[in-house]
């Protein structure tokens, strides 16, 4: 293992932010999820974590700017957006969707400034930028005098890091230094939202920002634009997934009879061996003994959050999928997310993607 994990001392900080601007990439902790973090202004950088991910460079990153930014114009200044692109009015609205949810879990879809090089948007003529509220981010992209562009730390189609741990066991042998920010709060990546010709706003990825949210502050309605159209390469089907097989199963796992469960499970390939279960809530030695009882197989399970709270089980949605891909189960089954509010989106589209394949 090359990679050092670093207490987020300001030397430490200063050493990350060197690293950046000799157009290195490092582990950096965000609110969401852990990025990899390089200068978006240096297409060696951006090379570096295409390369680093394994990532297709048809798949562009969001460009993370520090607290100063308070509007639009500011990232017009910054010569990262066009705002001559956006009429006054959707101005206004981005303006104040920046005001309510900047710092935070919400990405723009921005017209992008020429100068923003091609491999950062990957040739698109749009650019993401979000403004992270972790310090340990803010303080390293003020350190490096430049922003920064950030994909979640895992290699390309893997389990997004929710811990320097987990960027270590991700990219531990491809990256020196990786800044320790503790567990990330929010646990899922930001919401995306864009906008179409008719100056309408669409979120193209769920996350940390709950679409009713949005629309409270909009005072309207927001589509949810799926993978029709493949804006947002993150809407990959496939995506976030276990090294094992991993299935979603159709209900609650109590709401299941064990004849149906022993159906789900017929063509699955699993022998004598483990199975994993992910809980989305209650007491995880029931959940098991009943799905123990279905199958006769030895049960490693994990409950998202026993009280069923969705910011919770957000939050630990990530470390336990890893937890059960390294556990001695050989194949995981996961319960679906039942709540269609706040972020219970953003963990059932998780959840979908990761078991997509
Ligand atoms: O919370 C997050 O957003 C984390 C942390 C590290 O900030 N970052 C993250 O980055 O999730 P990444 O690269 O894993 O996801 C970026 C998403 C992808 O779905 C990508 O397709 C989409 O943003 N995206 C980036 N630029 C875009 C553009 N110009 N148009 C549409 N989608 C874009
Ligand atoms: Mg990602």
């Amino acid at each position: 293992m090359k990679a050092k994990i670093l207490i987020p001392t300001p030397e430490n900080i200063q050493l990350a932010a060197r690293a950046i601007r000799n157009d290195d990439v490092v582990g950096m902790p965000t609110e969401t999820v852990y990025g990899l973090a390089g200068n978006a202004r240096s297409p060696i950088a951006l090379a570096k974590i295409f390369n680093t991910k394994e990532r297709p460079t048809f798949d562009p990153l969001i460009i993370h700017v520090g607290p100063e930014v308070k509007s639009l114009k500011d990232l017009a200044q910054l010569h990262l957006i066009d705002e001559n692109q956006i009429s006054t009015s959707l101005q206004n609205q981005i303006n104040l969707l920046m005001k309510e949810f900047w710092p935070g879990p919400l990405t723009f879809i921005l017209p992008k400034h020429s100068e923003v090089p091609d491999l950062a948007t990957s040739g698109l003529s749009t650019v993401a930028i979000r403004m992270p509220r972790h310090p340990i981010a803010q303080a390293l992209i003020s350190a490096s005098g430049q922003p920064l562009a950030a994909p979640s730390a895992n290699r390309f189609g893997r389990i997004s890091p929710t811990t320097p741990q987990a960027v270590a066991e991700e990219l531990g042998d491809r990256i020196e230094w990786i800044l320790d920010g503790g567990s990330s709060e929010i646990g899922v990546e930001s919401t995306v939202i864009s906008f179409n010709e008719n100056e309408e706003f669409c979120i193209l990825r769920h996350g940390g920002t709950p679409q009713e949210k949005i629309e409270r502050v909009l005072s309207q309605r927001v589509a949810f634009h799926s993978k029709e159209k493949l804006q947002a390469p993150g809407m990959l089907e496939s995506h976030y997934a276990p090294a094992k097989p991993f299935k979603l199963l159709p209900c609650q796992l109590a709401q299941m009879s064990f004849v149906e469960i022993q159906k789900f499970l017929e063509e699955l390939p699993f022998g004598n061996s483990p199975v994993g279960l992910l809980l989305m809530k209650g007491d995880h030695q029931m959940g098991s003994r009943y799905l123990e009882e279905a199958i006769h197989r030895p049960i490693v399970s994990r409950v998202l959050s026993p009280k069923g709270d969705l910011e919770e089980a957000a939050r630990n949605l990530f470390s336990y999928m890893r937890e059960l891909d390294t556990s001695s189960a050989v194949l995981l089954l996961a319960e679906p997310c039942p709540d269609s509010v706040g972020l219970g989106h953003a963990i059932q589209d998780r959840l979908k993607r990761a078991s997509a394949r």
